[in-house]
Formats: C-alpha cells, structure tokens, sequence
C-alpha cells in the first residue's frame, strides 16, 4: 500500500511517499527555521505564508523523487492537529483537494502519534516497496521483522509535548505520566535563547554542550523528580538558569528588555559575571536526560515491556538516547529512535501512521478541519 504523506504542522512543509507504513521512497522537507531564527522563535503569521509558497512544490518533488504518479497511490494523508491552526490548514487542505481530485481515500492524522511512528521508517529495498508483503490476520498487531514490538513504552518529547505513553497495539494508546508544565524541548528552546545561543535551541544546546570534553559540568542544576508519579516539571529548572544568569549581572532585568534584546542580555550578563556558557548548557542538558531517563526506565521495568520507543524533536539528542540506552540495558530491554532526520517534523512519519489507520478500515471525511489542541487518543 504507497500513500502520500503531508505535514504542515509548524515551521517544516514535508511531503513523502512509504509503503506500507514502513519502507520510504521519499521524504521532501522545506524548512523555515532559518527565517524564524532572526525572531528566536516561529512566527506564526510567517510560518503560514511560507507553508503556501512550499507546498505545492514539497508534494511535486515527493511524489517525482518517489518516481510514482498519482494512480499507484492507495491514500493520501495530512496532519490535523495539534499545531498551528494557520500552518496545519495548508497542508490539511492541500490533502484533501488532492483526495477529491484524484478520487484516493483520505485521512487526518494525529502529530504526535505519528512522531511514535517514525520508529517504524526504515529505507525501502526495490523487493519490499514492489511486494506488497503478508498482511497479518490481526491488523491491530501487525507486526514485520525490524518493527518494534508491542507493548511499548513511548517516550513523546517534542517542542510542546512530554509525555511517558503505553501502546499495546497499533492506534491505543494509556498515559502514564506527562508534563505539569514546560515541555522537554520548550526548555530547550527557552534556555538556549536565555544563554544567546538561538534557534531552534536544542541542536544548540547540545552542540554547545558536547564542547565539554569531561562531560562533568562545574555546575549543577535541580531536578523536579515528582516521586511517585511518571510526570515530568521543567519550568524550575528554566528558571534555576534564569537565576544565574541574573545573579552573575545584578543588572540584568529580563523582564525590561524585549524579545530579541532579551537574548542578547542574557548571554551578555553571563559572561559579565564569569558564568561558563558551555558548563551552563551542559549542566541544563545534563539535569533534562537525568529525570528522563530515569523515568523512562522505571517506566519501562513497572510494566514489563517488550521495547523502548523515543519519539519527537528531543528523541534526536545523542546525549538522551544514550544514557536511556544504557539504563535500559541490565534490563534486557530493546531501544528505538528514528534517524536524527526523522525525530523532528517529517511527512513520512505521517504516512506510516497512516497506514495503520487505513489497514483498521478508518478514514475521514473531507469536512475534517483542523485541531490546533489535538492530543493522542487516550484509552480511559
Ligand atoms: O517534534 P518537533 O520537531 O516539533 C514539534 O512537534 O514540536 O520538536 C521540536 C523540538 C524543539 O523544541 C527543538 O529544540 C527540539 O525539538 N530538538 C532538540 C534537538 N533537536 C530538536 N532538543 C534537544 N536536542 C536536540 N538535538
Ligand atoms: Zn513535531
């Protein structure tokens, strides 16, 4: 089964083509970061002009990368929610005027289940994206060798999202813990821009802290550890560096300068008062992997699980999944995450999502609209 995928949630316009939900034939990413990085974060009225100038072209080159027309498409889906309302509109519509045009079934896919997916994607071989494989009776179980294996324990960590997820089939899924406030990468995001190191601030923060040769930052920042429950607090830990940051430049007030003057205090006050950038990032960096990866593990013993899956734009830091490698592994407890290209926003992930939606016979109607607060489908 080939189905186009679209995504159009944020800042990235992407378009691919997978069959059967696992093996890519290709993945079109159009991104605007280098826009949105003179602002320090996406502009939402940007981010939506840029999606109409791109999509069209995403999908063209998708589909002639791919090397397929429309008449060897079995469906064609599109992210609905959660995301920007404008941004996910054009995608979402450009799906379904081509649903309608080329008379293909349709279907509206949730961002943060197909992030989950993206641990499915693998590079189709001509032999497996010509056959069309053994459909197993169950499709709720379908399951090929190199697929992860149920149940799963999902780790959701992107720039809005943190959340510890139990999936005992294709399309259920149980929360067991999440945020109580900041997500993993919005803390990235945030202290990267209070230590004047950009956007998006994750890839900075971990470059920035890979210069620690030692790996022992002089610094040492809290944990929220929120015993007794599998829920996650970051916000503390934002403004712990906040609070060095001031604390090294009695004159440094965050609160009086704007946005973008904002970030250049923050790294100026540090330096001023002898603060290391480097030490600060990795010391954040450090304290973030620490309570994820501990949760991850205690998670993943309590409920006995078959794998370990990271999904979203954090699952791409190399400092995280190897500490959750090496916590998983006295456990005997397998670990996946998608290749660093694939954690954050891709269409491909889309289509593979998509394509355990069709095989449980669902599909939407072309009245579906956007749902900028969607979150995954929880099972009471
Ligand atoms: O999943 P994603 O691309 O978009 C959302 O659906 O939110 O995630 C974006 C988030 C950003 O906060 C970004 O800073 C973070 O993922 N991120 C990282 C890394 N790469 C991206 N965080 C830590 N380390 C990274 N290498
Ligand atoms: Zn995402």
């Amino acid at each position: 089964m080939l189905l186009l995928g679209i995504e159009s949630s944020c800042d990235e316009t992407s378009a691919a083509v997978v069959s059967d939900g696992r093996f890519l034939l290709a993945n079109v990413v159009a991104s605007q970061a280098e826009i949105h990085e003179r602002y320090g974060g996406v502009v939402p009225e940007v981010a939506s002009r840029q999606q109409l100038a791109a999509i069209i072209p995403v999908i063209a080159s998708a589909m002639e990368q791919a090397n397929v027309n429309r008449h060897d498409l079995s469906g064609i889906a599109a992210t609905y929610g959660p995301g920007l309302a404008g941004s996910l509109l054009v995608g979402l519509t450009a799906a379904k005027a081509l649903a309608l045009a080329w008379n293909l079934p349709f279907i509206g896919i949730n961002h943060l289940e197909a992030h989950i997916y993206a641990n499915w994607i693998r590079q189709a071989e001509s032999s497996t994206a010509a056959s069309p494989g053994d459909q197993p009776a169950d499709p709720a179980l379908d399951w090929r060798e190199g697929d992860p294996r149920f149940p799963a324990l999902c780790l959701v960590i992107s720039g809005a999202h943190t959340e510890l997820v139990l999936m005992h089939r294709h399309g259920s899924y149980k929360l067991l813990g999440r945020t109580r406030d900041d997500a993993a990468g919005e803390a990235f995001d945030k202290v990267a821009r209070i230590l004047g190191l950009g956007y998006p601030g994750g890839p900075a923060i971990e470059r920035t802290a890979a210069k620690l040769r030692n790996m022992r930052p002089r610094y040492h920042l809290p944990r929220a550890w929120l015993r007794g429950t599998y829920d996650f607090s970051f916000s503390g830990l934002k403004t712990a560096v906040l609070h060095m940051v001031q604390g090294a430049d009695p004159g440094y007030h965050s609160t009086r300068a704007s946005s973008s003057q904002h970030w250049r205090a923050g790294a100026e006050a540090a330096s001023k008062g002898g603060l290391s950038i480097t030490d600060l990032a990795a010391a954040f960096q450090e304290s973030v992997v620490d309570v994820l990866a501990t949760k991850t593990r205690q998670a993943a013993e309590a409920y006995s699980v078959a794998h370990v899956l990271l999904a979203g734009g954090v699952a791409a830091n190399r400092a995280l999944r190897a500490r959750i490698e090496r916590e998983l592994q006295p456990l005997g407890i397998p670990l996946s995450y998608p290749p660093v290209e694939f954690c954050t926003d891709n269409a491909a992930m889309i289509a593979a999502a998509a394509y355990f939606h069709f095989r449980l016979g669902e599909q939407h109607r072309l009245d579906l609209d956007v749902q900028p607060n969607l979150s995954l489908p929880f099972a009471g």
